[in-house]
């Protein structure tokens, strides 16, 4: 495979092969090894048009850390304000010799369009509320990391299901490796097919709480949202926000994630955030070393 357009293109074996391999990444930067020379002879471009701090910054640096020759554009400060197509725009990026495009888009299905129409590796850095691959892979990675497997867990997705690519996503990645997984948002915010996915869906947030080990709580994509299908934020917070007495008063204690960024005190409170229960932070550190794999396996393919 030359790209990672999404998840939906990946098996169970891909996926173990990728957390190994980030074994492998996370255990040698741990031991303060921060640069590896593995692709000195290759360049990547990570192109975004769509903000990102998290994704595109541990892109970077993972890129940084196999030795790899990095470019950076954002289409904000770029000719495509003038009007140049994406394929003209990642065709004159790639006549410069880069090897790879790390792209994140509004649009669903750019990468996939780009990756027939163009000779490079494309990797899905997100894809409007389509995919986001290297987001689902890093958070299954981290519950692996904390409970030992993600196989047989029971996991919960709440929040904007309708516009999100790291749902979507994380249901792909959940199922392939045997997790047991349910939704939980206000109706107006779960997609009509989400039970073809063959996931649970629970309106009543507590109940998805005491039946899940983890909770990945996401934010609401204003960017997105059709203001008609929204319950106002306090109506969202009151129903479906976690805070530290629920959390507090479940039968048992539970994981919570989060992909960032968070919008606190509305899906999420600083008090839950910043709890033992929480490891959103790790999530983040787990990153680099899931986009390290990822880029490393990719280049084998191309070099
Ligand atoms: N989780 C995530 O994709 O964050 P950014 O939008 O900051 O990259």
């Amino acid at each position: 495979v030359k790209h990672l357009l999404g998840i939906k293109y990946l098996n169970e074996k891909d996926i173990q092969l990728i957390f190994e391999t980030a074994d492998h990444f996370k255990e040698v930067i741990n031991r303060s090894i921060k640069k590896v020379p593995s692709l000195r002879d290759i360049t990547i471009a990570n192109i975004f048009f769509e903000n990102s701090t998290r994704t595109k910054l541990s892109f970077e640096l993972a890129e940084k850390r196999l030795s790899a020759d990095v470019i950076n554009f954002s289409a904000g400060q770029s000719s495509v304000k003038k009007g140049e197509t994406l394929i003209d725009t990642v065709n004159n990026i790639l006549s410069m010799k880069v090897d790879m495009v790390v792209m994140r888009h509004p649009n669903p299905g750019a990468g996939i369009f780009l990756s027939k129409h163009v000779k490079a590796s494309i990797v899905n850095a997100g894809d409007g509320a389509h995919e986001h691959p290297t987001q689902a892979l890093l958070d299954s990675y981290s519950i692996r990391e904390k409970l030992g497997d993600v196989g047989g867990k029971n996991v919960v997705i709440v929040g904007d299901i309708l516009h999100s690519r790291v749902a979507l996503s994380n249901i792909f990645a959940l199922k392939l490796q045997g997790a047991n997984v349910k939704v939980c948002g206000p109706r107006t915010l779960l997609p009509k097919y989400i039970e073809s996915l063959g996931v649970g869906v629970e309106t009543d947030l507590r109940k998805a709480l005491n039946w899940c080990d983890v909770a990945n709580m996401l934010r609401i994509q204003n960017e997105r949202l059709d203001i008609s299908y929204f319950p106002t934020t306090r109506e969202y917070t009151q129903q479906f926000g976690v805070n530290k007495k629920l959390l507090d008063s479940l039968d048992k204690k539970i994981v919570i994630m989060h992909p960032g960024p968070i919008n606190r005190g509305v899906e999420i409170t600083t008090d839950v955030a910043d709890s033992q229960q929480s490891i959103i932070l790790n999530q983040v550190e787990n990153g680099v070393a899931i986009r390290m794999a990822v880029i490393y396996l990719l280049a084998s393919k191309i070099k």
